[in-house]
């Protein structure tokens, strides 16, 4: 097994040793105001949204985990078999293995092989070339390419990359090139709204703030680690609820979407409410795949589904779009954050 391929095996195990079912994010700091007279039809709520210059059936998609070995090949297959059955969208983890090593290409390219008409992304860190971008999407097929942005996670990894001069440039050239939608993404660390700024400003129109508050990519790292524990950064980073105000600020200068410790229909309900074109979900449904299989996975999807329909009818909206005008409460420590930051 080579070192990558026995990476993604551990961040696996690691994520699902780390994942609890109660909410750890920020999202329990933020109330929908009821109000009792909803004025519509439920049969008239459409859960239908728009990203990346694609149309999604439902707001939420499986967002970017794994492949690169026998194991994670199963597990995207099994992901890819839930996507199919719910028509949910689907990323693979980062495609940097197979580019080093072909022979584990089965290990992505299996997501394309079982969900055929699939709305599938690759997925590739910013250090790489135009061409390996490309590379990664040819596996895959892919309709869109995420590009992570990981600073952290590199750093607490022992054998992580220690320069990232080249990040900017490289997001810049592949958006520019690559052919299909970009989507810059954090892996749960955050976004503030200056590196918002910077990625509008090379040309980047889709951007997954995801925030801190489900999966801890310091805490698994660090996990990882065999010299000193870096214990005292697993706190590092901005809440997916936080990165979402701090987003505000570039509203229609780019698109967003959310990830972070999304565990419920009610949370993703709340994402779209502060402004997030669509959620993207990964320990979470990571966790449902291996204890309940790809069957029961997608019936718990078509569950949520209705789950947020319920909601959005108990907030009046009939679309996704429309979400994004509801009455909202927050607790004082998140107002304490937007004033120290000039965000209203
Ligand atoms: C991830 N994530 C991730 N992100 C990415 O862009 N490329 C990758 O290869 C991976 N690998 C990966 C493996 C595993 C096992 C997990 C659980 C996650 C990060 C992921 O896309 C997301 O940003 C964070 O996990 C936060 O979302 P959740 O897990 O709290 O929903």
């Amino acid at each position: 097994m080579t070192l990558d391929s026995n990476r993604k095996d551990q961040h696996v195990d690691l994520a699902e040793q780390q994942y609890e079912p109660s909410n750890q994010s920020d999202f329990g700091k933020m109330r929908f105001i009821h109000h009792s007279l909803p004025n519509l039809k439920v049969a008239d709520i459409s859960l239908q949204t728009e990203m990346a210059g694609m149309n999604l059936a439902a707001p939420f998609y499986i967002n970017g985990m794994t492949g690169g070995s026998e194991r994670t090949k199963q597990i995207n297959a099994d992901l890819a078999t839930v996507a199919k059955m719910t028509g949910l969208a689907m990323a693979s983890g980062s495609v940097s293995a197979a580019l080093k090593d072909p022979s584990v290409s089965d290990s992505f390219s299996v997501i394309r092989k079982v969900n055929p008409n699939g709305q599938i992304f690759a997925n590739i860190g910013a250090h790489h070339s135009l061409e390996n971008a490309k590379r990664a999407v040819d596996i895959l097929e892919a309709d869109a390419l995420q590009i992570h942005i990981n600073a952290p996670q590199e750093m607490i990894m022992p054998e992580g990359d220690r320069d990232f001069t080249m990040w900017l440039r490289q997001i810049e050239e592949i958006t520019a090139h690559v052919g299909v939608p970009v989507i810059v993404k954090e892996v749960g660390f955050g976004m503030s709204r200056e590196t918002i700024g910077q990625l509008i400003a090379v040309g980047v129109r889709t951007i997954d703030i995801s925030g801190k508050g489900g999966t801890n990519f310091a805490a698994i790292e660090n996990a990882r680690r065999t010299a000193i524990a870096y214990d005292d950064l697993e706190n590092w980073g901005q809440s997916t609820l936080i990165s979402l105000l701090e987003a505000d600020v570039h509203r229609g200068k780019a698109e967003f979407l959310a990830s972070g410790g999304i565990k419920t229909p009610l949370d993703i309900v709340k994402a779209l409410s502060l402004g997030a074109k669509a959620v993207g979900l990964s320990g979470q449904f990571l966790h449902m795949v291996l204890s309940d299989g790809p069957e029961q996975t997608a019936e718990t999807i078509e569950a949520w589904k209705q789950q947020i329909k319920t909601v959005m009818a108990m907030l009046g909206k009939t679309s996704v779009a429309d979400l994004d005008r509801t009455d909202l409460i927050f607790q004082r420590d998140i107002l304490d954050w937007c004033d120290m930051r000039g965000i209203d």
